[in-house]
C-alpha cells in the first residue's frame, strides 16, 4: 500500500511539471521545433531587409543564430539559459535608432506569422522583448 502511494505521489508530481511545461510561451511558440522555424525565418527576413541588414554584415550568422535561439528559449521560459553577453555589451557602438528597433520587431512578427504562431501568442513574445529596448537603443 505504502509502495502504491509513493507512486501515485509521484505520478502526480510528474503530471504537474509536464502540466507547467506545457503552459510556458516557449512550449505555445511549438518548443524547441517550433522556435527554430521561427529563429531561420527571421534571419531569412533579416539578409533580405536593407534596413536591417547593414548592421549584420559583420556578424558571424552561425554564431548569431545560436545566441539569439538560446536567449529566446530563456526569455519564454524554455529549457535553456542564456550566457552570452549583456544586451548593453552586444549593442554598444551599433548605433541603433527607434525605427531600427521597430523594423526588426516587424520582422520578428512576420517570422512568427509565417510559422502560424497565433496573434496572443506572438504578442507575448514582443512583451517580454518590450522592456529591453532601452538596453539596445540609443547607446
Ligand atoms: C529585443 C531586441 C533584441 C534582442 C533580444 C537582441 C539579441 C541579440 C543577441 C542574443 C545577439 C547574439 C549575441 C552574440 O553573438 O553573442 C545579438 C546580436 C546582434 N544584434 Fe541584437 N538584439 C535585439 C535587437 C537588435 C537590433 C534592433 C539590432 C539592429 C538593428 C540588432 C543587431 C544585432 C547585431 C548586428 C548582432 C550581431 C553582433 C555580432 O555578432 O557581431 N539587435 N542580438
Amino acid at each position: 500500500m505504502k509502495k502504491f502511494l509513493c507512486l501515485f505521489c509521484l505520478l502526480l508530481l510528474l503530471s504537474a511539471c509536464a502540466h507547467k511545461a506545457n503552459e510556458t510561451l516557449f512550449y505555445q511558440l511549438g518548443g524547441r521545433e517550433g522556435l527554430s522555424k521561427i529563429v531561420t525565418s527571421f534571419i531569412t527576413n533579416i539578409g533580405k531587409d536593407k534596413q536591417i541588414l547593414p548592421y549584420f554584415f559583420d556578424a558571424k550568422i552561425s554564431r548569431f543564430r545560436n545566441q539569439i535561439y538560446d536567449h529566446l528559449c530563456d526569455i519564454t521560459d524554455g529549457p535553456c539559459h542564456y550566457n552570452g553577453d549583456s544586451m548593453i555589451d552586444i549593442h554598444t557602438g551599433m548605433n541603433i535608432n527607434e525605427s531600427d528597433f521597430n523594423r526588426l520587431v516587424d520582422l520578428l512578427y512576420k517570422s512568427m506569422d509565417e510559422q502560424h504562431i497565433p496573434h496572443p501568442i506572438q504578442n507575448k513574445l514582443i512583451g517580454r522583448l518590450a522592456p529591453l529596448r532601452s538596453t539596445i537603443i540609443y547607446i
